[in-house]
């Protein structure tokens, strides 16, 4: 016979939660819930892990997924002195926020996106003639240079001047009045991969671009390389700023290097409630396919977040959430829109809390010890064969985010 626990803890009454938690969650009771104190630690960390050197926050992609706006505010109040964004976009949805201060758009945007990346006061990254030409004849008309940072390409074969056009760009600048080279940046490929030493061979390629760029007169105040492994990792890729990105939300950049190893806190939790509990019979399919069947008569649960979230359905059969007390298995095809649970002898009740990543009940820390273990991104990351950041940026819009320690 099946026992009907009620499955304990995590029960909250509505008066128990937040004015902004039931606002979000009355509609649909899933949401993306960032602890900002968490970015904060994380920034000052890394910022003391770099050396003195100064902190450009990485908050491109909704401050990957975790909300740009409340993450860049977090940054800078931890002392991040610089914000970087990927697209003109990121950085003029800083600027309508209301935050000022200096934002890096880490690749040049097409030439017909100069007057909004001028108008939002971002700082380019530059690498072509044509566009760096543009830039040029934009600040001479203004009377007044425009801050570049020069990118060149060390190694990772994405964007940059390549080592062939380095002479050609840096003389283009030193001869550009209407603009300054205020930084020079290259990219690290393999800084997470702590076996091989791409790294020092990529800084010693920096290195070269950086005299020459002397030999032609420019000293760029900024030197800038490190990625979050790269702060962690390679103490030599610090130079004047630090770009970290990954290291800010307390996210792994890879199997081989742990955020929790390096003293990083993650930010973020993914929770929901239980929408729909059955007590099913041995052998019940479950979703989709019938890629599950319950091993013995016990209790599911449904829980309404699916792939369209940015729950991997490669998570199918190969995940655990936390549910009562405890960790259990999710099980079943994923859906859109929802997924299910198994919670064997443990009753499930509609309501109860359902944590997909992050721990139990955060801040609670005398019960620490007795709780589960926290459900990490590395471990999504793991099991759907992929790395924490396309986990973390694969969240999708239609979750609210919901930011506590503000
Ligand atoms: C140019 C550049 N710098 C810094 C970062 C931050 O890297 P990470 O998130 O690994 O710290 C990124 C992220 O992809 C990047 O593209």
């Amino acid at each position: 016979m099946t026992a009907r626990t009620p499955a304990p803890g995590n029960r909250r009454s509505p008066e128990a939660r937040s004015t902004v938690d039931a606002e979000v969650t009355a509609l649909r009771p899933t949401r993306v819930e960032v602890d900002l104190e968490a970015i904060r630690h994380n920034v000052r960390h890394l910022a003391a892990r770099a050396g003195g050197a100064q902190v450009c926050a990485v908050v491109k992609a909704d401050g990957y997924g975790h909300g740009a706006v409340p993450v860049a505010r977090a940054a800078r109040e931890a002392g991040a002195s610089w914000l970087a964004v990927a697209l003109v976009e990121e950085g003029r949805q800083l600027r309508d926020a209301g935050i000022d201060g200096p934002i890096l758009l880490l690749s040049e945007p097409p030439v017909a996106a100069i007057g909004e990346l001028l108008a939002a006061d971002l700082t380019p990254t530059v690498y072509r003639e044509p566009f760096i030409a543009v830039l040029d004849a934009h600040g001479q008309g203004r009377g007044r240079a425009i801050d570049v940072h020069l990118k060149v390409d060390t190694g990772m074969g994405r964007v940059g001047a390549p080592e062939p056009a380095w002479q050609d760009r840096i003389e283009q600048l030193a001869t550009s009045r209407g603009v300054h080279v205020e930084g020079i940046s290259t990219h690290l490929a393999r800084a997470d991969e702590p076996a091989v030493d791409t790294t020092a061979s990529q800084l010693a390629a920096f290195d070269r671009a950086l005299q020459l760029a002397g030999r032609f007169g420019l000293r760029p105040a900024l030197v800038h390389a490190a990625n979050t492994a790269g702060v962690l990792l390679h103490p030599g890729s610090h130079r004047d700023l630090v770009r970290p990105g990954i290291g800010v939300y307390g996210l792994s950049p890879s199997a081989e290097v742990d955020a929790l190893d390096h003293g990083l806190r993650p930010a973020l939790r993914l929770v929901s409630e239980v929408s729909f509990a059955k007590h099913v019979a041995v052998g019940t399919p479950i979703s989709y396919g019938h890629r599950w069947r319950a091993p013995e008569d016990g209790w599911v649960a449904t829980v309404p977040i699916g792939y369209a979230d940015g729950v991997p359905r490669r998570l199918t059969n190969r995940a655990q959430v936390l549910l009562g007390d405890r960790r259990h298995p999710m099980v079943g095809t994923v859906t859109m829109d929802q997924l299910h649970v198994w919670c064997g002898d443990v009753e499930p009740q509609v309501g109860d809390e359902v944590v997909l990543l992050g721990e139990l009940r955060p801040g609670e820390g005398p019960e620490a010890d007795d709780q589960p273990a926290p459900v990490r991104p590395e471990e999504w990351a793991a099991a759907a064969d992929t790395i924490t950041y396309e986990v973390a940026t694969s969240l999708s819009a239609r979750l609210p985010r919901v930011h506590l320690g503000a």
